[in-house]
C-alpha cells in the first residue's frame, strides 16, 4: 500500500442517514462551537450521576479534572440505568467459537455483576482503587469481571489474553495488582489456549507478591481441580448467588477515579499504563457511541475487537452498555472453522451495526466474495472501521460488496489515549472521503502543526489535539515524567504520535506513526519492545526492528539482529529467535522476516540508523550513508534480505 494512494484519493461517496440525524448532528456542532462547557455538560447529563459536578473542567496543563465534584458509577451506568425500561432487553449475544450462543439480558448480566462484584469485595477484600489483573478469553465472564470491578471502585487492568506470560507478569507488577481474574484456557481455532500454564509462568517464583488472589474461571474444564500458583489462593469464579439489593457493593466514585489502566505499547521497551477517568471517559464513551453509531433501539451492534484493548473497552463495554444497546461478544475468528464465519454471525443475529478492523477487511477481500454473497446480509445498515489506515481500495470493497452499497462507513480515528473516537465523518452531515477519517466530532478540536506548533491548513503534518477532552487520558501509571515528554513535550498542545494531511475541504488522513511505534494488523507494537524480547535470546548479540508495508496486516515486522561470537546461522536457530519474541510478547508481534547480519549500520558514535534498514528492507534506494562509521554492511544486508524472499 502506497502512501499516495491515500492522498491522492479524491472521491466523495454520499451514503446518508435520515435528516433527523442530520439535524441533530448540526445542532451539536452549533451547541459545541457556542459553548463548550454547556455542550460537554450535556452530555454529561446523559448518565445518571449520584451527585452532579459543580465545575466543567479545571485544566493545568497537562492535567485535567472533568465534571469537578461529580459523583457516580460506571457500572451502574451500564446496567441499574437501564433495568426499568430496558431489563429485558438482550444486553449480550455471545457466540462460543464452537458455535454456541448465550443470550444475558441487561436483568440477566446485572444480577450476575452484582453477584461476582460482591464476592470481589467481601470475600476477597478487594478495595476501592485496588488494581484487578484480568487476563480471559472473550467469554462474557470478562465483561461480568469488567463491570464488577468498575461496580465496587476496583481498576481493572485488561491484558489481551494473546499476550505472553512475561507479558502478563510485567503488567500485574507495574500496576501492583492485587488481584488477577483468568480462566484456565480459551479456544482459538479449535484448540485450546492454556491460560492457565501462561498465568502459571507468569506467577513463578513468586514473581507477582502484590497478588493476594487468583480468581480462575474453568471456562475449558469446569470441574478439574483449581490449579495451584505458589502459594497465592487461587478462588473459582463464580457469579450466580442472587444479592440482595441491600447488600449490593456499589460504590460511589469521584468523576476523576480512575476507572481503568490499559497498557500500550510506547517508543520504549516498557508499555505505558494508560489511566483512564470514571465521569470524563463515560461521558465521551456514551456520547460518541450513540452519535458514530447512530445507536437505536433496537440495533444488534457488533465490534469485533478484544476486550483486550482499547477498542473493547469503548465501543463493546462502556459506550454500547451505557446507551442500553444489544451487543455482539465473538469469542473466535474469522476463518474459523471457514471463512464464511463472520458474514454467518451477521445473518444468524441479524447484526446491524458492525465495526471491525482494516487488516480483517483486507483479508476478507483476499478470501474472496463468493463467502459474503452467498449470506443474507441486509440486516446491516452501517459499518465501522477503526484501528488503522484504510486504504481506498479496501474502503470501497467494504462498501459495494459487504454493505451492499447501501451503508455509510465510519472511519473512525482515535487512540488508547484519547478513551473515545476523536475523528470521523458523520456521514449525513458530510460525504465520506475513502481512506481519510475524516473530520473532529462536535467538541473536539484537531489541528495539523508543523513541528513549529503552527497549524498547517493544506498539507501535512503532525496530529495534535488542541483543546482538553473529558475522555483524555489522565495520566501514564506511576510515570509522570513519561506522560509529559510522550505527549506534552514535542507541541503545545496534546501530540498523538501520528502523522497526518488535511485537504482543502478539512478531511483529515492519518498516515501513521512518526515515532518508533509499529501498527501491526491494528496492534501497537514498539520496535524496542521487540528489540528488548530478541536480544533475550542466548545467540543474539544485538537487534534492530523496522516496519515495512504489509498488504494485508498495514506494516510488517522485520527484523535484523547480530549473531554473538561463534554462533552460526542455520533456519533452526532463526526460528527459534523468532519464537522468543512470541515467548516475551505474544505472537501479534512476531517478525515476518529475521536477517541475520554481521553488523548494523552506525553513525561513527554507535548509533543504529534504523532509516537505511527500513530503506533496505522495504527495497528503496538507499539514501545518505556518509556518517556511517561501517558503509559496507548496508550492501550485505541488502544482499540477505534479498535471500529472505520478502
Ligand atoms: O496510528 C493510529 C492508529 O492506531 C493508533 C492507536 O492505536 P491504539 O492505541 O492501539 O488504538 C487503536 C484503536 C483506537 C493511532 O495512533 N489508528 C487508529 N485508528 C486509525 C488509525 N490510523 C488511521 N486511521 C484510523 N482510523
Amino acid at each position: 500500500m502506497s502512501l499516495d494512494t491515500f492522498l491522492e484519493e479524491t472521491r466523495l461517496i454520499n451514503t446518508g442517514f435520515c435528516e433527523k440525524q442530520k439535524e441533530n448532528i448540526s445542532k451539536l456542532f452549533n451547541e459545541a462551537n457556542t459553548n463548550i462547557d454547556t455542550f460537554w455538560n450535556n452530555r454529561a447529563n446523559n448518565l445518571d450521576w449520584i451527585q452532579t459536578w459543580n465545575k466543567t473542567v479545571e485544566w493545568e496543563k497537562p492535567h485535567a479534572k472533568w465534571f469537578v465534584g461529580g459523583k457516580l458509577n460506571a457500572s451502574a451506568n451500564c446496567l441499574d440505568s437501564h433495568l426499568e425500561n430496558f431489563g429485558s432487553k438482550t444486553a449480550i449475544i455471545w457466540e462460543s467459537e464452537k458455535g454456541d450462543s448465550l443470550q444475558l439480558t441487561y436483568n440477566d448480566l446485572h444480577q450476575k455483576v452484582v453477584s461476582f462484584a460482591h464476592q470481589l469485595k467481601h470475600t476477597y477484600n478487594v478495595k476501592k482503587g485496588a488494581r484487578v489483573t484480568i487476563y480471559m478469553p472473550m467469554v462474557p465472564e470478562l465483561a461480568i469481571a469488567v463491570l464488577a470491578c468498575a461496580r465496587i471502585g476496583a481498576i481493572h487492568s485488561v491484558v489481551f489474553a494473546g499476550f505472553s506470560a512475561k507479558s502478563l507478569q510485567d503488567r500485574i507488577k507495574d500496576s501492583q495488582s492485587t488481584c488477577l481474574i483468568t480462566a484456565d484456557g480459551g479456544y482459538r481455532r479449535g484448540k485450546v489456549i492454556p491460560l492457565k500454564d501462561i498465568v502459571s509462568n507468569a506467577l513463578a517464583n513468586h514473581a507477582c507478591p502484590s497478588l493476594e488472589n487468583v480468581i480462575i474461571h474453568q471456562y475449558i474444564q469446569a470441574n478439574d481441580p483449581l490449579p495451584q500458583f505458589n502459594s497465592t489462593p487461587v478462588h473459582k469464579f463464580i457469579c450466580d448467588s442472587i444479592i440482595e439489593p441491600k447488600d449490593d457493593p456499589i460504590e460511589t466514585m469521584d468523576s476523576e477515579d480512575p476507572l481503568f489502566i490499559l497498557y500500550t505499547s510506547g517508543t520504549t521497551g516498557k508499555p505505558k499504563g494508560i489511566v483512564h477517568s470514571t465521569g470524563g471517559y463515560m461521558t465521551h464513551a456514551k456520547y460518541s457511541s450513540e452519535l458514530v453509531f447512530d445507536l437505536k433501539e433496537n440495533d444488534i451492534y457488533w465490534c469485533t475487537a478484544d476486550v483486550g484493548w482499547i477498542t473493547g473497552h469503548s465501543y463493546m463495554i462502556y459506550g454500547p452498555l451505557s446507551n442500553a444497546s444489544t451487543i455482539v461478544m465473538f469469542e473466535g475468528t474469522p476463518d474459523y472453522p471457514n471463512q464464511s464465519r463472520f458474514w454467518e454471525l451477521i445473518e444468524k443475529h441479524k447484526v446491524s451495526i458492525f465495526y471491525t478492523a482494516p487488516t480483517a477487511i483486507r483479508s476478507f477481500m483476499k478470501w474472496g466474495d463468493e463467502h459474503i454473497t452467498k449470506h443474507d446480509l441486509s440486516s446491516l445498515r452501517l459499518l465501522g472501521t477503526v484501528g488503522e489506515p484504510i486504504n481506498p481500495e479496501a474502503w470501497m470493497w467494504y462498501h459495494d460488496v459487504i454493505g451492499n452499497k447501501n451503508c455509510p462507513i465510519v472511519d473512525t480515528w482515535w487512540q488508547t489515549e484519547t478513551g473515545g473516537i476523536i475523528l470521523t465523518t458523520l456521514p449525513s452531515h458530510h460525504p465520506s472521503k475513502p481512506g481519510s477519517a475524516g473530520f473532529a466530532l462536535p467538541g473536539l478540536s484537531v489541528e495539523i502543526k508543523n513541528d513549529q506548533n503552527e497549524s498547517i491548513i493544506n498539507g501535512a503534518g503532525l496530529l495534535s489535539i488542541t483543546k482538553p477532552w473529558p475522555s483524555m487520558l489522565r495520566g501514564v501509571w506511576g510515570d509522570e515524567q513519561r506522560f509529559k515528554d510522550t505527549y506534552w513535550s514535542t507541541l503545545e498542545t496534546y501530540f498523538a504520535g501520528d502523522g497526518a494531511s488535511i485537504d482543502e475541504n478539512g478531511y483529515i488522513t492519518v498516515i501513521g506513526r512518526i515515532d518508533d511505534v509499529l501498527n501491526v494488523a491494528g496492534h501497537r507494537i514498539g520496535t524496542m519492545e521487540v528489540e528488548s524480547a530478541l536480544v533475550e535470546h542466548p545467540a543474539v548479540a544485538e537487534a534492530a526492528v523496522v516496519g515495512i508495508p504489509d498488504d494485508i496486516k498495514g506494516q510488517a515486522i522485520v527484523a535484523f539482529t547480530i549473531l554473538k561470537e561463534g554462533i552460526s546461522e542455520s533456519p533452526e536457530l532463526i526460528s527459534d529467535i523468532n519464537s522468543i519474541v512470541s515467548k516475551q510478547i505474544g505472537a501479534i508481534a512476531k517478525p515476518k522476516v529475521i536477517v541475520s547480519t554481521p553488523d548494523l549500520p552506525k553513525t561513527r558514535s554507535g548509533k543504529i540508523m534504523r532509516r537505511l534498514l527500513k530503506q533496505v528492507a522495504e527495497g528503496q534506494e538507499i539514501g545518505d550513508t556518509t556518517t556511517l562509521g561501517n558503509p559496507d554492511i548496508i550492501h550485505e544486508i541488502k544482499e540477505k534480505m534479498a535471500l529472505s524472499n520478502v
